[in-house]
């Protein structure tokens, strides 16, 4: 076994008999979001001549809901799904429900999440297009762009001594003791479940759109055969499993950075395992020292392998990705660097099928960008 390659032991192989998850019903609740449109598929034929693959494209979550990552696909299910929840009334099909449904929201209820980032961005947004109050826990020590995006969307900031995960745990507890509190959080834990599972339910339709634009620009109905996906609590990653392994066959394959890479040690060690802070990568969404409880299960079974990347390797993805017209973020970049990393290990076989990777951000921090990619 490689020091940044793990191989999952308890893999099966995809479950092809597994029921392929019904994406009909998000789909069109993203599409009755006002200005919602899908990324494009982009195909990176330098970079694929580089690690020997035949065709690799990054699906590029530059742009949703004008911002710059994917996150906001998954909160605006899991808010709709919440609002449903705290209302007892059933789940909006489409956003103009979800507004109405706001409108009777007792007075002073305030969405909540902790987030290293976008997630909570992305919670901030809605909250701000349902009028809703908003409440949003960081670690301390959050680059001050992202905390100032997240106050641009008109909620406050909370910034809570620790990792990433202490404020989740500050965003919890608060949440218990005040009623007003809605918390739409993309992490899970014992007992707070439906939430995050929303959250993985609305990434659904990323992986259905990829699907989709492989088969117009290949004109067949193939699939991929690899993906490498960003990890940071796993959510995505699980339903990367859920939408390309399962009834499909694709090989998913995480990528953390090194020091919170709390997905490659829980599915080598086939437990759980916490990766203590610091979290100090300027991977910054993947800043997480603990797996979501229910993307759990689905990653245990279905990631075939998971790689640990430095950040000098997310530096260099970004700039090879910038080379190819993509403009990313380093945790958007992360992919890239696990795909080099699986390359350089003698883990990629040459040739094969295509071969998908996660661009999770756009420009999410400017100055950081300048500063890596022009230098
Ligand atoms: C840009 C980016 N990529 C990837 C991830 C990881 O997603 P997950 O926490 O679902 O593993 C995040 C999470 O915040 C993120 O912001």
């Amino acid at each position: 076994m490689s020091e940044r390659v793990s191989m999952n032991p308890a893999w099966t192989g995809p479950d092809l008999a597994a029921p392929k998850p019904d994406t009909g019903e998000v789909a069109a609740f993203h599409a009755s979001l006002p200005g919602f449109s899908p990324t494009p598929l982009v195909e990176l034929p330098r970079l694929a001549a580089g690690l020997g693959l035949r065709r690799l494209f990054v699906k590029h979550e530059r742009e949703r809901l004008g911002l710059p990552s994917f996150k906001v696909v998954g909160a605006a299910w899991a808010v709709n799904r919440a609002i449903a929840e705290r209302l007892d009334a059933s789940v909006p099909p489409r956003f103009a429900a979800t507004a109405e449904a706001a409108r009777s929201l007792p007075a002073g209820t305030t969405l909540t999440t902790a987030t290293d980032g976008n997630h909570g961005r992305a919670v901030a947004h809605l909250a701000r297009l349902l009028g809703l109050a908003c409440r949003i826990y960081v670690p301390e020590g959050m680059a001050p762009g992202r905390v100032a995006a997240i106050e641009a969307e008109g909620a406050s900031v909370v910034p809570v001594e620790g990792p990433y995960d202490d404020a989740v745990r500050r965003s919890a507890a608060d949440a218990r003791e005040d009623a007003r509190h809605l918390l739409v959080s993309d992490t899970s834990w014992p007992g707070y479940e439906t939430i995050p599972s929303a959250v993985v339910a609305g990434y659904g339709t990323i992986f259905r759109e990829a699907r989709a634009q492989l088969a117009e620009a290949t004109c067949e109905d193939a699939g991929f055969a690899l993906a490498v996906v960003p990890a940071g609590v796993g959510a995505v990653a699980s339903a990367a499993v859920r939408h390309l392994a399962d009834g499909h066959g694709c090989d998913v394959v995480t990528a953390e950075p090194l020091g919170a890479d709390c997905v490659r040690r829980s599915l080598a060690a086939g437990r759980l395992v916490t990766v203590p802070g610091p979290h100090e990568s300027i991977m910054a969404g993947l800043n997480c020292g603990e797996v979501s409880r229910v993307a759990w299960p689905v990653l245990r079974r279905g990631v075939r392998a998971a790689v640990a990347v430095s950040d000098d390797e997310a530096r260099t993805a970004m700039r090879r990705l910038a080379a190819e017209g993509v403009a990313s973020g380093a945790s958007g970049a992360a992919g890239i660097a696990g795909l080099a990393v699986l390359a350089q290990e003698g883990f990629l076989p040459a040739g094969g099928g295509p071969v998908l990777v996660l661009g999770t951000e756009g420009v999410t921090d400017p100055g950081a960008y300048r500063s890596i990619v022009v230098g």
